[in-house]
């Protein structure tokens, strides 16, 4: 092995990962000492002390107040007007291809509990069509729609990067150009059992885990997507999740007022339904927009109130973004980027003394993941607009319950139903007001309402049936 290595590991205080290695074929171990030279053994001892041997307090400025943002509905004629200008700019940037897409989908997806890549869980309501489905569906009506081809920019980790490719292969693509999608890789972290000792997946492996959607912006560097995008004339990156099917893969009035308003990193907020809802908030401090998690906002803020009643802190994020490109290469050139990093607490199936695998019954290590919104302070100007929630957000997390594929679902049903009520539809209604159907209606046909409209008037569609199936 070789010598710089082994001593920078144990200057780490990490020799025990070397326990095994005398049990290991060469090959085994071979693998093993690449996947050893990749980690940056210097920043573990500071890393455990800071974040895994203690835990780590988020820091509640004094200064803490409320992010502005732009409103849903315009509140005046001078707003209404930025609107307008905004959503035609942005068509603009559209048709002269300066807008990408940007998903995320390198997470482990533990929550859900689906073996597979999360992309490609069932989500549609009537079809089962998968959620990489649903956005290639709408990228392909996107590109249609602005006439000039939309490039989808897809991170993936090494632990499902093959299998989400394998799958795209296997769609023929959803009928998009192969070249038009550009999948890349996100770096990983080694996790720690709670002593500070990096723990082992099997003896010729660390338990790596991906580095958290914070590691989107190293990766496009080291990826060379920047390159692809520059090369192509990206300039601005529509970032979203892979888990929310609601999600307008581009969105003209916030790529536009994005753009006009001269802005490195922007955001869609939502009006959160609750002090406790469990979203982000979007602070401002020091003249920075940050975002605060839920679970570290101090209850007396997440419960202050307005004069009128509203919360103070109300804005919610949904990981919903535009990106300037060029923000991108500010903050990677060089490789010194840091965001903070974020400690979650987990079961990690590790190798006890004697070399098997255990799953623990309770957390017994710490994963330590990075997060994107942790780029926004670095932006020298953000803009927040606020989101109609039932139009784009819907996150998959868990099979059941809140936040959940069933939720996810009714969501896709209720606003499909609202589009073709607008649209002339007759929509049969529950006693709570919530549709008596399932309706899916294809990602290729419908982008926007408008293209509803279309679709309706095309298809003749009078009325939906109580309990009836449609797919469209
Ligand atoms: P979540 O934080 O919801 O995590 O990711 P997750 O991995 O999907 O699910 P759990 O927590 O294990 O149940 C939000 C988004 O960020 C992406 C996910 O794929 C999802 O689109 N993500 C998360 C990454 O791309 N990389 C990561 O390292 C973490």
């Amino acid at each position: 092995m070789d010598e710089t290595l082994l001593a920078v590991i144990r200057e780490a205080g990490q020799e025990h990962v070397l326990k095994f290695r005398d049990e290991l074929s060469p090959g085994e171990r071979s693998r093993f000492e690449d996947q050893l030279a990749a980690v940056n053994w210097r920043e573990l001892p500071q890393l455990a002390a800071e974040y895994v041997l203690r835990r780590p307090d988020t820091a509640i400025p004094d200064d803490l107040a409320p992010a502005d943002f732009f409103p849903l509905e315009p509140r005046d004629a001078a707003m209404r007007e930025l609107y307008a200008r905004a959503e035609a700019r942005g068509e603009e940037l559209l048709r002269a291809g300066k807008v990408c897409c940007l998903t995320v989908a390198g997470g482990q997806g533990t929550r859900l509990g689906f073996d597979g890549p999360k992309g490609t869980y069932p989500i549609g309501p009537a079809t089962g069509r998968t959620l990489f489905s649903y956005f290639a569906g709408s990228v392909a009506r996107a590109q249609e729609k602005y006439g000039r081809t939309l490039l989808w920019f897809i991170m993936t980790s090494p632990i499902n990067r093959e299998a989400t490719e394998e799958y795209f292969q296997k769609e023929g693509f959803f009928g998009l150009d192969p070249e038009q999608v550009f999948f890349f890789t996100q770096g990983t972290m080694p996790a720690f059992g709670h002593d500070g000792k990096l723990l082992l997946s099997a003896k010729d492996s660390l338990s790596l885990s991906p580095d958290g959607h914070g590691g989107t912006l190293r990766a496009l560097r080291v990826s060379g997507a920047l390159d692809r995008m520059a090369a192509a004339g990206c300039e601005y990156l529509s970032y979203f999740q892979v888990d929310n099917p609601l999600v307008p893969v581009v969105y003209p009035r916030f790529i536009g007022l994005h753009a006009l308003e001269g802005a490195e990193m922007s955001a869609i907020m939502l009006s959160k339904t609750g002090p406790k809802e469990k979203l982000g908030n979007f602070c401002v401090s020091g003249g920075r927009v940050r975002i605060i998690e839920y679970s570290d906002l101090p209850e007396a803020l997440a419960e202050k109130r307005n004069p009128d009643g509203t919360l103070a802190f109300i804005a919610g994020s949904p990981a919903i973004h535009v990106i300037s490109r060029a923000f991108v290469e500010k903050l990677t050139a060089g490789g010194t980027l840091k965001l903070p990093w974020h400690r979650a607490d987990k079961k990690i199936a590790a190798l006890d003394e004697s070399g098997n695998v255990t799953a623990p019954a309770e957390p017994n290590g710490v994963k330590l993941e990075t997060f994107i919104f942790d780029a926004m302070p670095l932006a020298e100007k953000v803009v927040i607009l606020e989101g109609d929630r039932q139009e784009l957000f819907a996150p998959t997390k868990n099979a059941v319950g809140v936040d959940s594929a069933e939720s996810c679902r009714r969501m896709l049903t209720a606003r499909n139903a609202r589009r073709l009520r607008a649209a002339g539809v007759e929509i049969p209604l529950r006693p709570d007001g919530t549709p008596d159907a399932v309706i899916e209606i294809s990602p290729r046909l419908v982008l926007d309402d408008a293209d509803a409209g279309e679709l309706v008037r095309k298809t003749g569609l009078r009325a939906v049936l109580p309990g009836e199936v449609v797919a469209l």
